[in-house]
């Protein structure tokens, strides 16, 4: 069976996730981007999903009340128990139909729990395409710049 490493979470922005100015809070965006996250590496492993970390948290522009949020998530690398998520954020206003415009993007890095809580063990990623490819090379070179945790 093909591997799924893909999925896509949309929402509408409605006003008690803006300020008053109408623009979408960061945090709200964030959510949805991990959510999106977490879930296609649990649709990727059938494991509970932790997000270890999040690196390249961008926001390119604004959201308004009223746009059509979607998340796409990309799974771009697996390592023994965590993957690397590519998410990528576009934007469409449902009131004049304008978009879909990009509006932030994050590579986030979840790790496969087992159920005696420690990490577990995830299948390798399958690269089928020149994109995946591509995209591996790009996590790999990411992987190889981390840095540990502040403080
Ligand atoms: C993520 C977590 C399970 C890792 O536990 P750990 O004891 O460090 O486990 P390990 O050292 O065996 O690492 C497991 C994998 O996670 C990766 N990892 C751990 N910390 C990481 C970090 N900060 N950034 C990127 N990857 C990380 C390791 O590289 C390893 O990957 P691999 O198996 O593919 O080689 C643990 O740090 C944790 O529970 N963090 C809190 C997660 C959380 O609550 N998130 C928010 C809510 S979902």
């Amino acid at each position: 069976m093909a591997q799924r490493t893909e999925l896509t979470l949309s929402q509408i922005m409605l006003p008690h996730q803006a300020n008053l100015g109408g623009h979408v809070h960061g945090g709200e965006i964030f959510k949805l981007m991990d959510m999106a996250g977490g879930a296609v590496c649990q649709q990727y492993a059938n494991t509970v999903i932790v997000t270890a970390r999040v690196d390249e948290m961008q926001f390119t522009a604004p959201v308004l009340v009223g746009d059509c949020v979607s998340c796409k998530a990309r799974i771009i690398c697996v390592g023994k128990t965590s993957m690397d998520v590519l998410i990528t954020v576009d934007a469409e206003s449902l009131k004049t139909g304008e978009g879909p415009r990009r509006v932030a993007s994050a590579l986030s890095t979840h790790v496969s729990i087992g159920g005696d809580g420690r990490p577990k063990k995830v299948e390798p990623l399958v690269l089928e395409s020149e994109e995946q490819r591509r995209l591996f090379a790009l996590a790999q070179e990411r992987r190889a710049e981390r840095r540990g945790p502040l403080g």
